[in-house]
């Protein structure tokens, strides 16, 4: 089969397309044929191999040959265990645990996927695990949303913010997007309120109060996210730098002692993606896909994603009704 393989850490020059052997299912797995896998901050982070910590998968070389864990595609074949999935059954998931979503063929335990409802493209159910729960599990469970209230979202026009701009809106909140001046037209498109270019202002000196901060691009000190919250507002750090979030997880419990709470999401793989379905098939919300690119062209996706360029999200087509995408 086809994949996009890489050897080493490094830039997207090191990801050649190349014929490897098939994947095989163990027990509890299913042989999954990719249609669609979408990438994220993750992917670059192994294909880099920075921050540091990534090292623990392959200190000098990567454990994992192939990137790519937000897949949608069809099952193939069942390991003996699986009870669940069938063959010819269209599903999609964060494999994160495994990866190998780069290719014509890749395995994953069966409980790491769902059936993909019919109404979504695998193009749009491959853009969905990583960055709608992380929409989802910062604002409902962390965040714990309520309507009417005032929520800022710094990040809002990537991958993870166009899925928390649509979901605060219909809870019923004002959102406010802050992101590059590019994006501020696609924030709005999605729902936003109000929108902040980030090189233009800074919102936690702009004397606006919120109650709830989603920061998707931690790069302010905790003390300045403080400043920015309302007497009872809470502040959740999903990415950015890693200093940051270091802060954030060392001096949010003392700075939470007030009225106000700052801590960091730690998203869990799949959870909540019923309730994401729903709300799509509802048109409530609709992954925003930037680009689409062929599996020949892998390393030219990463190399948008990295560049931080990317209006929503960036998708890898494999193959579509059994034909392979090509260029
Ligand atoms: N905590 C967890 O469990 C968990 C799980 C999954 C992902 N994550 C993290 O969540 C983060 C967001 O993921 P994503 O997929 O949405 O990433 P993304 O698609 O790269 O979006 C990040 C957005 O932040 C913007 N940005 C960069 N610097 C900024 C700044 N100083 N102020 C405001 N906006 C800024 C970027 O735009 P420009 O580049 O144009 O500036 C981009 O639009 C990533 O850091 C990822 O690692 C965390």
């Amino acid at each position: 089969m086809k994949a996009a393989v890489r050897r080493r850490y490094g830039s997207p020059d090191v990801v050649e397309v190349e014929e490897i052997e098939e994947p095989s299912p163990s027990d509890d797995e299913v042989l999954i044929q990719v249609n669609a896998v979408s990438l994220n901050s993750s992917d670059w982070e192994f294909l880099t191999g920075t921050p540091a910590y990534v090292r623990a998968w392959g200190l000098l070389r990567p454990r994992y040959k192939v990137l790519g864990s937000d897949i949608a595609g069809r099952v193939e074949a069942v390991g003996k265990s699986v009870k669940k999935l069938r063959p010819g059954d269209e599903v999609f998931g964060d494999i994160l645990g495994c990866w190998g979503g780069l290719a014509e063929y890749t395995c994953a335990p069966e409980d790491s996927l769902m059936l993909k409802p019919a109404s979504m493209s695998f193009e749009q159910a491959s853009a969905m695990p990583q960055a709608a729960l992380v929409a989802l599990q910062g604002l409902c469970d962390k965040g714990r949303i309520q309507s009417g209230q005032r929520v800022l979202i710094n990040g809002a026009g990537g991958g993870a913010g166009t899925f928390a701009v649509q979901l605060a809106k219909s809870l019923g909140a004002e959102v406010t997007g802050v992101d590059s001046a590019r994006k501020l037209e696609l924030m709005r498109s999605v729902g936003a309120d109000y929108v902040i270019d980030y090189t233009q202002e800074d919102f936690t000196k702009n004397g606006q109060r919120y109650d709830l901060i989603l920061d998707l691009a931690a790069c302010r000190s905790v003390f300045d996210n403080k400043r920015a919250l309302s007497p009872k507002g809470s502040y959740v750090a999903v990415g950015g730098s890693l200093a940051r979030i270091l802060e954030v997880l060392f001096l949010g419990p003392l700075l939470s002692m007030g009225g106000r709470k700052m801590g960091i999401l730690g998203a869990q793989a799949n959870k909540g993606m019923a309730r994401m379905v729903e709300l799509f098939e509802a048109g409530t919300v609709v992954p925003v896909i930037d680009r689409t690119y062929a599996l020949t062209e892998a390393a030219e996706a990463l190399r948008y994603l990295g560049e931080g360029q990317a209006l929503g999200k960036v998708v890898v087509a494999v193959c579509e009704g059994g034909d392979f995408h090509k260029r």
